[in-house]
This record gives structure tokens, C-alpha cells and sequence, in this order.
């Protein structure tokens, strides 16, 4: 019995001391806002890169639709016996944008096709329609195509005829195939029939049901998970492709507007730049072009964010520049820009963007000049943009880059002087090591309040490169998470953020992490998708502070926090980041003359191992868990738990 009485107690010591805590005591002063949270603070960055537009987003299933890749038949097959002639690379200068057709010239003596091996295969469903479209001329009309689809192995998936109207010049026609089963990994053969001489473009293959079932238009799952954030703006097109490898590669947005067989392909940046990455068939074909760029914003609720060439090509490329003198042609691309998004539809190019289907203004509100530029002669080149846009466009914020990282000689330089010259928002970028983002979580407690607004335009959390792939771990997401309540404490300097880049495909990637990861037929958020996604849409309105023993809640004990209230919904929301190997215990006094009562939401993302990733056969091995809970009373008691991210939303009344 003694005995027996003894154990008990050591159990009890044993458990007291490793369960039960002292709480931390932490204050919530809800009367008290400390500025409001833009509504547009949480977007996404956008970039093809890793097969983000072409091959990811773009629906597009043929690759090098209009043979205008370097290699002219790259991703093409040639089927059956060609005698010599019978089929040529037709050049016609006379054709902008889209010089090369193929022409094939055919008797019955002989079987002639193609076959497109799509971007790492096509993705194909099951019952799902596909409809194949071509640019065709006849000097020899009797030639009819017949188009499949087959598998990786040849077996048939579909097939469709498509007759050819008589007619001179060039002709369009286009025929739908269903497919019987679903891979990833389909090619699509066209066969040519009968005999006569044709020329053939644009061969190209969409799926009918893309996003909101526009022809010929955006993935519908990539663009879903994109609309699943609310994204408060949307970043584009880039990135280092604003700038190109030099400036005949930059991004000249005026090329990626109106009809899609005259926008001119031109090679993609990401092609070439990693030798361990390399990536031959790369290309840009606009398909995703500025319209649609718009369009995909407005669509998921997103205010639009161009980013433009300042006159510099990539500093870590060739770092050509304009001479000063020959600048005009940006600067007007600039003003240009806005009067596509925003004029009126007697302006030449308000008159584009309703030609194109839209004559409501897309409502542009910020611009960005220059994308991870630096240096005197970037700020030589900004003024002048900013003199030309302030005066003609007082309305539109402009965005400038604080270079390619967060600090150092090069980003103090520039942000001393893109402050001097009050540029309305510093873009500020950062691949950072977890421990980078722990410690930061206080960067910008100090920024001047007064000043310039910042941008974080791009940043992730990169746990091994830049020797290896970086992966999305929990532990680079937990981090994010960590760091991000420094933004929110900060969000009246702090105006928008985005994580980057947005989109990898598993077999075509060049940069990692990513946000978000694709095959051709599936999609999942990695664990730092959900961490944005959580910020995003828990925003709330307005900052409230958070303080323990007087202090922001920075890392102390690798806590983090940060509160905001949401006037729609009325609710403090509370973000919480326990970075740590034990559970915590905290008690939030809720210092305010409202009454807090009422159901709400505790929102959890949490994992012991840091290691854990998602991947396409796991895609939710870290995911939201979310659980109702009453409150009741100013004083609010949490446990949580080991390694987690928590967002609770506290009704208040
Ligand atoms: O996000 C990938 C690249 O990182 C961007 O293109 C560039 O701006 C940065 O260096």
C-alpha cells in the first residue's frame, strides 16, 4: 500500500512537471488598432518558370504549335514515309510574328503524319472533350486530316476527321475528339489524307473544359487553387523574364496582345539558365499574354501588378542596358500599358483591350518598373520613369526594386535612395534560409512609418539550396508562417506580400521550392501554400497589438504572433507560431470594452517533423485542420501544439 501510494505521487510529480506548464501571459489591446491591413496585402507572384504558363496554367496541350521553336520540328514526329520534298519548313516573311508553316505535299502513294509528344506528355481524362484546331492554306485542295490521341504505348485514346473547306488563302478549322481513358502521358497524331498540297500552323489541342470554359484558355484546376487563396493581387509576368537574358529577351508586353498566331514566340529565360536545370524546350508563346493576365485577375478577385523592363537586361546575364537616349520606348510602353488597362474606347489602345473582349478598364492600380535591378544606372533610368508617370498618371503607385536581396551594401544603397526619391512602394526580395526568417520576424518593426511602403515581392523560405533542390518542408513553411506575423504587425508599411515562385512542374522544373506543384494532371499545395493561404484569407482589417511582458511576440521562446480585427466579420483574429519541439500554454488577455462571445473557427497546421512535405501522391500530408470552439470571457486559454501554425477567430461583440 505504501508502496503503492509512493509510485502514484512520483507519476503525479512526474506528469505535473511535464505536461502542466506555467502559461505564458500574453496581451491582446483590441481597442487600440495600430493601422489597417491593405486589402490586397496577400497576393501571388506569377512567373513562367518550371512550365508555369506554357506546359502549367496555359492549356495548351501542343507543344510548338507553330513550329517556331529553334529547332524547328522540336516536340514533332514525322510518321510514316516522307519521299524527299514531300514535306518542308516553309519561311514566309510576309507573315508577323509567325513565319514558319509546314507544307505537305501528297499523292495516295504514300502515309504521311505527325505526332506532338505535348509538355512531358498531354494530360487526358477520361470522357473529357478535346478540341483540336489548326491554320491551314491549300494550294492543292484534297488533303483531310485524321487526329488521334494515343497513349504512351500507342494505344488509341480518341479519334476525329476533320474535312478542309476549299478557299484561298489562310483558313482555320478545328474538330473535337473524346477521349475513353485517362493518362498523363498522351500524344496526339495527325494523319494527312488523300493528296493535294497544303500548308498547316497553329496546330494546337485544348481541353473544353478549362477555367470558367473559355476557349481556349486556362488550366482549370491550376487556376482553382489560385482562386481557393483569394490572392489580393496578382504579380506578373515575372520575375527575371521582365528582364530577359538581354533586352532583345526581355518582356515586351505590346507582343503578347491580340490574336494568338501573331505573338511572337521567343525563347524562354529559365531555357538555359541552370546548367544542372537545363531545359531546350523552353519557349514563351504567349498564349498567356497580357490580356489574359488581366482577365485571370480580375476573374479570382486579384488587382493586377505588371512589372515592366526598365531598360536593363538580367544583371546576372549580359546587364545590358538602353542608352539613356533610347529610353522613350519604354517609357512609352509604361504609359502605353496603362491605357490599355485603364483608357477609354477612343484610345488606340483602350480600343485593343475591348477588341479583345473587355471594354471595361481592368482598373490598374500600381506598376512596376524594373524586377531585381540595382545600381546607379538603374536609378538613372527610374527617374525617368517616374518623372514621365507621376506627371501623366498621378493615380497609378509605382512599385521599384530594392534589388535581389534584403540587405547588404546593394539594397541599402537603393533603398536610401528610392526613399529619397519617394517612390510610392519598394519591392524587396528574399531566398532565405529558415533561420533567416525566425530571426526577422522583427524586420520591420522599425521602418519608418512615414516613408516609402514596402513590397516583399518575392520570398520564400529555402531550406537547401543553393546545393541542392529546395524542398517545401514544414519546417520552411513554419518559418514563413513565423515571419509573416512581422508583416501583418507591420501591414501599414508592409502593403502586399507574395511568396515565389508560384508554380513548379514535376517534370519540368527549374527553381525549387515552389508554391504550388503540378503534374499534367494533378495539383496540391505545398505546406507553405497553406500558410498563405491561411494569411490570406484570415486578413482581417485592421493591426492590433500583441504584446508579452510589453514586447511584440518576435521569437522569444520561438513564439510568434500577431492579431488583427476583421470589421465584416467582426472577429480579433489571432495568428500563432509555436516553433517548438513541446507543446505551449498561453493565456491571451483580451484587453477591450466589447464583450468577446460567441462560435468561431481554430484553424490548425501543425506536424512534430519538421521534414514532412507534400507531394503528388501525398498531397495532404500537411493540411488545415479546423475545429469550432465557444468562447466566452476576456481571457482566452490555448495549448499548442508542437511545431504549429494556429489562426484563431474570436468573435467579438
Ligand atoms: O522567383 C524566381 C526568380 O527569383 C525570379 O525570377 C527573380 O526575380 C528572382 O531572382
Amino acid at each position: 500500500m505504501i508502496k503503492k501510494i509512493k509510485l502514484s505521487s512520483v507519476l503525479t510529480l512526474l506528469s505535473f512537471s511535464l505536461f502542466s506548464q506555467t502559461p505564458i501571459e500574453m496581451k491582446i489591446a483590441l481597442d487600440q488598432p495600430a493601422g489597417d491591413i491593405s486589402p490586397s496585402m496577400w497576393g501571388v507572384f506569377f512567373e513562367d518558370i518550371n512550365l508555369g504558363a506554357d506546359g502549367g496554367i496555359y492549356a495548351e496541350l501542343v507543344k510548338n504549335r507553330s513550329f517556331e521553336f529553334d529547332t524547328p520540328l522540336m516536340g514533332w514526329k514525322q510518321l510514316g514515309e516522307i519521299p524527299e520534298g514531300a514535306m518542308l519548313m516553309i519561311n514566309d516573311n510576309k507573315r508577323k510574328g509567325n513565319r514558319r508553316s509546314l507544307q505537305i505535299k501528297k499523292t495516295t502513294d504514300f502515309v504521311v503524319g505527325l505526332q506532338n509528344e505535348g509538355f512531358r506528355g498531354m494530360g487526358i481524362k477520361q470522357g473529357g472533350t478535346y478540341e483540336f484546331s489548326l491554320l491551314y492554306k491549300q494550294a492543292t485542295p484534297g488533303i483531310k486530316l485524321k487526329v488521334e490521341l494515343v497513349d504512351s504505348v500507342g494505344h488509341k485514346l480518341g479519334e476525329s476527321l476533320l474535312s478542309l473547306q476549299n478557299g484561298e488563302g489562310w483558313q482555320s478549322a478545328s474538330v473535337n475528339l473524346s477521349a475513353n481513358a485517362t493518362t498523363s502521358a498522351a500524344k496526339l497524331n495527325v494523319w494527312f489524307q488523300g493528296a493535294g498540297e497544303i500548308n498547316v500552323d497553329m496546330l494546337s489541342l485544348f481541353p473544353e473544359d478549362t477555367w470558367k470554359g473559355r476557349k481556349k484558355g486556362l488550366r482549370k484546376d491550376m487556376v482553382q487553387i489560385l482562386a481557393d487563396m483569394k490572392p489580393g493581387f496578382i504579380r506578373f509576368p515575372g520575375g527575371c523574364i521582365v528582364e530577359g537574358r538581354d533586352l532583345a529577351n526581355r518582356f515586351q508586353w505590346k507582343k503578347t496582345v491580340g490574336p494568338i498566331e501573331q505573338r511572337e514566340l521567343i525563347i524562354n529565360r529559365w531555357n538555359t539558365e541552370f546548367t544542372q536545370r537545363l531545359t531546350p524546350d523552353y519557349f514563351q508563346s504567349f498564349g498567356l499574354g497580357f490580356y489574359e493576365y488581366f482577365l485571370l485577375s480580375e476573374d479570382i478577385g486579384a488587382e493586377p501588378v505588371p512589372i515592366l523592363n526598365c531598360g536593363m537586361a538580367c544583371q546576372f546575364n549580359t546587364g545590358e542596358v538602353v542608352p539613356i537616349d533610347e529610353l522613350d520606348e519604354y517609357v512609352q510602353d509604361a504609359l502605353d500599358l496603362i491605357e490599355f488597362a485603364n483608357g477609354s474606347l477612343d484610345s488606340p489602345w483602350g480600343k485593343i483591350r475591348a477588341d479583345m473582349g473587355h471594354p471595361e478598364p481592368f482598373n490598374l492600380k500600381m506598376l512596376g518598373v524594373g524586377n531585381e535591378n540595382w545600381g546607379p544606372q538603374y536609378l538613372e533610368r527610374l527617374e525617368i520613369f517616374k518623372n514621365i508617370l507621376k506627371e501623366k498618371h498621378p493615380e497609378i503607385q509605382l512599385i521599384a526594386s530594392s534589388g535581389t536581396g534584403p540587405d547588404g551594401d546593394r539594397f541599402d544603397y537603393l533603398d536610401e535612395n528610392l526613399r529619397a526619391m519617394k517612390i510610392d512602394i519598394i519591392d524587396e526580395h528574399y531566398y532565405r534560409p529558415p533561420a533567416w526568417f525566425l530571426s526577422g520576424a522583427a524586420r520591420y518593426d522599425d521602418y519608418d512609418r512615414n516613408g516609402s511602403k514596402v513590397f516583399a515581392g518575392e520570398y520564400a523560405s529555402h531550406t537547401t539550396r543553393p546545393n541542392g533542390p529546395g524542398r517545401s518542408t514544414w519546417e520552411a513553411a513554419l518559418s514563413e508562417a513565423a515571419f509573416m506575423t512581422g508583416l501583418e504587425r507591420n501591414g501599414e508599411v508592409v502593403r502586399m506580400a507574395s511568396y515565389a515562385p508560384l508554380f513548379g512542374h514535376v517534370d519540368g522544373w527549374q527553381w525549387s521550392p515552389d508554391l504550388i506543384w503540378v503534374d499534367n494532371l494533378n495539383v496540391y499545395g505545398t505546406p507553405s501554400y497553406h500558410v498563405q493561404k491561411l494569411y490570406s484569407l484570415n486578413k482581417g482589417t485592421n493591426i492590433i497589438p500583441i504584446n508579452r511582458d510589453g514586447k511584440n511576440v518576435t521569437g522569444i521562446d520561438s513564439l510568434y504572433a500577431s492579431t488583427v480585427y476583421d470589421q465584416e466579420a467582426k472577429e480579433l483574429i489571432l495568428k500563432f507560431v509555436n516553433y517548438n519541439s513541446t507543446s505551449k500554454s498561453v493565456n491571451f488577455q483580451i484587453e477591450t470594452n466589447k464583450s468577446i462571445k460567441g462560435s468561431s473557427e481554430r484553424i490548425t497546421l501543425a506536424n512534430a517533423n519538421l521534414e514532412v512535405a507534400n507531394s503528388i501522391e501525398d498531397p495532404l500530408a500537411i493540411q488545415p485542420v479546423s475545429k469550432k470552439v465557444n468562447y466566452k470571457g476576456k481571457v482566452i486559454k490555448e495549448t499548442f501544439a508542437p511545431y504549429s501554425f494556429t489562426v484563431l477567430r474570436i468573435p467579438v461583440q
